[in-house]
């Protein structure tokens, strides 16, 4: 028996081409556990106002509590004829229990507040997985900081040699980024945590339903002040969805620096083979392409994020059809994260790093040269002159094809008198590390101290 959830003022069925282009279920099937606890919550609520008595609420939570076992055995699932997860839902229960009783569920609800209200619910719950999976991400990139303490590189800006850094530095500061996305996913939470059920379609019930009884039975804190907004409004759709793209954003950038890292010129990286492909044709491949799909699957979570803004950019109040438009790039997001993050996690734990060479070139390209002008700043000579004298021993250098410390103390004297023989103190890695040891900087030191802070934020978090 197809049950259409409305139909009284119709003379006929809606055209097949209408009920395939109106149909949901492909994609919010996903939200029957859910509709179901509001549905026990909401029959609660109806019992509490009178509108149920005990046998018939007791009916009616059997009949729930059957229909969601079939929906996990997977022996309920949508009928062609069921428009989305809410009707499939109402027909199961109806099926189940009769429509005498099955027919006094919707009293006093509509889809628009259920699928609000739903919706919150689904993401409250993946909020937690993905923010979970973001912090083992975090976990191992910790894990590599905390190996390879001490361990010189490179540090770049406009990717040219800048100045040396810790690796664990440079480590963490791709972690720092992922404890702030764990951190607005909780502050998203707290704003999320408010329940559209009661709001009915969008002016409220006039039927003495508790909206705050429901909000507490499905667990929010609260419920809507609005209810034209907790049935219109999908910034908490969007706000999730932005903070999903900048996951992604954030790990393609670490993706990114991999796959430089992993190139035979960079050589600071060697895969896992268990988190590496091969080529169809040249055997010696090694490629990766973890890396590389967080890099692609970054475009399109921001291509997510900005197809819903798009659709609710101008949407007037209050429930539009619009808004069933809003579910597949968010589901896709989270799907995309969830399958995505622990193969990256897995790829960051597996890494092997060649420190030897990423030691040997920290010091090249003449990275120490910032070193000499600050150096001869604590001198007492002015920056502007300091900046000068250095640049002057790049050139000198690189005239001569050595390096920085390959000047010997008369040509450091030739280029300026302030250049006395002390100032090889910074021109070593180790010295240029050490001196940077304000908070915040790559001094071994607070290296250590920075990895215990992000330790513990990620335990907190
Ligand atoms: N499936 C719809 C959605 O996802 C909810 C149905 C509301 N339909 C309606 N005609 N008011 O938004």
């Amino acid at each position: 028996t197809p049950v259409s959830l409305w139909g009284g003022r119709f003379s006929g069925g809606p055209a097949d081409a209408l009920a395939a282009l109106s149909k949901s279920t492909h994609f919010d099937w996903r939200l029957a556990p859910h509709d179901l606890a509001g549905s026990r919550a909401h029959a609660r609520v109806l019992h509490a106002a009178g509108l149920l008595d005990d046998a018939t609420l007791a009916a009616m939570l059997d009949g729930l509590e059957r229909l969601r076992a079939d929906v996990e055995s997977g022996s309920f699932v949508p009928a062609e004829s069921d428009e989305d997860v809410h009707t499939a839902l109402e027909r199961g229960l109806i099926v189940r229990v009769g429509p005498e009783v099955g027919g006094r569920i919707r009293a006093g609800r509509s889809r628009n507040d259920q699928v609000a209200t739903l919706f919150r619910m689904y993401l409250r719950e993946h909020a937690r997985v993905v923010a979970g999976l973001v912090l083992d991400v975090v976990e191992a990139l910790l894990a590599q900081a905390r190996t390879h303490l001490g361990v010189p590189m490179p540090g770049r800006t406009h990717l040219q040699h800048a100045q040396p850094v810790l690796l664990s530095h440079h480590l963490l500061a791709h972690a720092w980024p992922l404890l702030r996305d764990v951190e607005r996913l909780r502050d998203w939470d707290a704003r999320t945590a408010v329940s559209p059920y009661g709001a009915g379609a969008l002016a409220g019930s006039s039927l003495g339903l508790d909206p705050e009884a429901v909000a507490a039975d499905l667990g929010f804190a609260t419920s809507v002040e609005n209810s034209i907004d907790g049935t219109a409004s999908r910034d908490f759709v969007a706000e999730f969805s932005f903070v999903c793209a900048m996951t992604a954003v954030d790990v393609s950038r670490l993706a990114e620096e991999v796959i430089l890292w992993a190139t035979k010129e960079f050589s600071f990286v060697t895969l896992d083979d268990s988190y590496s492909t091969g080529s169809s044709i040249m055997p010696q491949k090694k490629n990766p392409d973890v890396a590389e799909l967080a890099r692609g699957k970054a475009g399109r979570l921001v291509g997510d994020l900005a197809g819903l803004l798009t659709t609710l950019k101008a949407l007037p109040l209050a429930y539009n059809r619009d808004l069933q438009e809003d579910k597949e790039p968010v589901f896709d997001a989270v799907d995309t994260l969830e399958v995505l993050l622990p193969a990256f996690s897995g790829m960051v734990a597996t890494l092997t790093f060649h420190t030897d060479r990423m030691a040997a070139l920290a010091p090249q390209g003449f990275s120490l040269a910032t070193d000499v002008a600050e150096w001869l700043v604590r001198e007492g000579v002015p920056f502007r002159v300091a900046h000068e004298v250095a640049g002057a021993c790049v050139r000198a250098c690189e005239e001569r094809g050595i390096e920085l410390w390959d000047l010997s103390d008369d040509d450091l004297r030739a280029v300026s008198p302030h250049l006395t023989p002390g100032v090889r103190e910074v021109l070593s890695v180790e010295g240029s590390l050490a001196s940077r040891s304000a908070k915040g900087g790559t001094a071994p030191v607070r290296v250590a101290e920075q990895l215990e802070r992000v330790a513990a934020s990620a335990t907190e978090a």
